[in-house]
């Protein structure tokens, strides 16, 4: 869960170098690296902290001109953060420079070996280990770099993507992957590496990923030479050309990634179903679905396997999924499903869902489902990303980069492509009638503008976030599609502003968290129109007899619940199944204001990472 970039060309590398590892540092940010070589002279820079943190040390040394180098931002697994474990890591000789994002598994064998050859260590990470396995295995056999890293992959065990030079030979760098992401940026006698293109895009837009078990050898002035590490094959890699524009991964005047991405919704749901979707035709039509109708028909169950905020998308799909299609749908924690014996055959659909399409946990759960000869598709949206390569078949939801943390409109979009394809398998199955079938197109279709409504109420959502900044624990509520958002609106709170919260379906309350309340206990309750509203007002109104404090989530024009509640946000009316669309909005600002009030980091909270890549 780290990110890497690399450069080699005309340009001055350390520009280039700390610029992409500050768009990488989704990928974690508790230390940062960087190694430049002027073709003589090599200068390592690591320091705790983040990449402001690295460039501010840095600029004093003053390191300017050189036209290789590699950095790395860190999210922490073997050591913890600080400056000896940060990458760009040395062999024992000082010549050759690796950094790497993944884990080897049997380093500490591999350790033990290498001490027993004299070496020595002076930080307690997995890399320093393969960097001088590399040197051991380069010296003993005299090879190349490109053949000793070669060697090395090939005798460990575990995840990496590295980018690697040898100072002897100033003009090449080598990378290699396997199960961590590396895109390399082809330019006119330039190369760009990257854990994705973000780094490179305003370079070039020719980029080759790597798949696992690859390695590339970069060469100044040459062409790359591309191989497999197993076999020893080279091969004539497929160059793509990037969509990716750079107004999408800056902030474009919002305080935050994140909430630049809250106010991005109506847009992202509209790319999601553009070209899906016709309303006046009546017509859904998805390729990833379409070309697979039958097998989705005949399936006896849908398992979905996700994480964190994808799992919560996933539960509100088993929500729609049997609604509308009459399909039985389970849903699992990704990282639950790959370590037990689930009963899973190849009469199963395996949905995965997956913003990064890099969670370790779901790749695995992937494989496993395969193995039992599930079906798997993907719903994914990076594109290319390794989930959507490890797939049979699947949809993008094409909502753009997500580079806040916490995920906002990566769970809208999930939930409005899960809903397409529920809309489209009850078409083919007879579940829905014609009548109800074309309500929901009509309603998806206008969702975006009921969104923008949504969010021209953020003042309110702040003052109420004033109120409450300072409680030490939250309550959210849903009932029915919405017991999922409150789990996810729980979700928001505690990662970006540490407050404790716990998401709860309503009536389940009684049964144990209605002793938490008391009258500094504020309760986020989603109290709409369509789904048990009665019920809920009742669950108001025992919320209320015992002092608790309740901010309600209703639709336009409600009185009933004003009456009661201490504070109303309103979202238009919408029917039940489509109302998270809508719900989960002012759950993500209340979320927002509060730790943007108590000054926490919104975009990078402490201990996360964007793309999880180990289990
Ligand atoms: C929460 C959040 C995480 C992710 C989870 C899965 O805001 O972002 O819980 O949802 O790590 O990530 P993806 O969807 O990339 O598989």
């Amino acid at each position: 869960m780290c990110g890497i970039v690399g450069y080699i060309g005309h340009r001055d590398a350390q520009s280039i170098i700390l610029k992409g590892l500050q768009r990488l540092e989704y990928r974690g940010y508790d230390s940062a690296g960087i190694a430049l070589f002027d073709g003589k002279n090599i200068n390592i820079t690591k320091t705790k902290g983040k990449v402001s943190d690295l460039d501010n040390k840095i600029n004093n040394l003053k390191f300017r001109g050189s036209q290789i180098g590699i950095g790395h931002t860190r999210w922490a697994t073997h050591g913890i953060p600080n400056d000896v474990n940060s990458h760009p890591h040395c062999s024992n000789s000082g010549e050759i420079v690796l950094i790497h994002n993944g884990i080897i598994e049997n380093y500490a064998a591999i350790k033990t070996e290498l001490i027993n050859r004299g070496y020595s260590f002076k930080s307690e990470t997995d890399t320093e280990v393969l960097v001088n396995l590399i040197e051991d295995i380069q010296k003993s056999g005299n090879y190349m770099l490109g053949k000793a890293v070669q060697i090395a992959l090939n005798q460990v065990v575990g995840a990496y993507a590295i980018a690697v030079f040898d100072t002897k030979k100033p003009n090449e760098i080598i990378v290699a992957k396997l199960g961590s992401p590396l895109a390399i940026g082809v330019g006119k006698d330039e190369f760009f590496i990257a854990s994705d293109a973000s780094p490179f895009i305003e370079y070039t837009n020719n980029a080759v990923y790597l798949e696992d078990e690859e390695m590339a050898i970069i060469r100044l002035h040459k062409e790359a030479r591309y191989r497999k590490i197993k076999s020893d094959t080279l091969f004539d890699p497929y160059i793509q050309k990037l969509k990716l524009n750079i107004e999408q991964i800056e902030k474009g005047g919002y305080d935050h990634f994140m909430l630049k991405e809250i106010f991005e919704q109506p847009k992202a749901i509209v790319d999601t179903y553009r070209g899906r979707l016709s309303v006046n035709q009546g017509l859904i039509k998805m390729a990833g679905v379409e070309d697979y109708i039958e097998k989705f028909l005949s399936a006896e169950k849908i398992t979905v396997v996700a994480c964190g905020t994808s799992w919560h998308a996933g539960l509100v799909g088993e929500y729609i999924f049997e609604t509308l299609a009459r399909i039985p749908v389970e849903v699992e924690y990704a990282s639950e499903f790959r370590y037990r014996d689930p009963i899973i055959t190849k009469k199963d659909i395996v949905i995965a869902i997956s913003q990064s399409g890099e969670t370790a946990d779901t790749l695995a759960a992937i494989k496993l489902a395969k193995k039992h000869g599930a079906f798997v598709f993907g719903i994914c949206n990076v594109v290319g990303s390794s989930i959507s390569r490890e797939t049979d078949a699947g949809a993008y939801t094409h909502a753009g980069p997500e580079i806040g943390v916490a995920s906002t409109k990566a769970f809208t979009t999930q939930i409005t492509l899960l809903t397409i394809i529920a809309l489209r398998l009850a078409k083919a199955k007879g579940t829905i009638s014609q009548t109800n079938y074309k309500k929901y197109l009509v309603e998806l279709e206008n969702i975006p503008s009921k969104i923008e409504k949504v969010l021209e109420a953020n003042p309110g959502v702040e003052k109420i976030a004033k109120i409450y900044k300072d409680a030490s624990n939250f309550l959210y509520l849903g009932r029915g599609f919405n017991f999922p958002v409150a789990l996810e609106g729980a979700l928001k709170l505690k990662e970006i502003s540490y407050i404790h919260a716990e998401g709860y379906p309503a009536a389940e309350m009684k049964h144990g968290p209605i002793a938490l309340i008391d009258e500094n206990m504020p309760i986020v309750v989603i109290a709409t129109k369509y789904g048990h509203y009665e019920k809920i007002v009742s669950n108001i109104q025992e919320i209320k007899s015992r002092k608790g404090k309740v901010i309600c989530i209703v639709t336009e024009g409600d009185t009933q619940v004003k009456e009661i509640a201490d504070h109303v946000i309103e979202v238009p009316l919408s029917s039940e199944l489509l109302s998270p669309l809508l719900t989960t909005i002012p759950m993500q600002l209340l979320s927002y204001y509060i730790a943007v009030l108590l000054d926490k980091n919104v975009d990078q909270p402490r201990n996360l990472a964007k793309s999880v890549t180990v289990e």
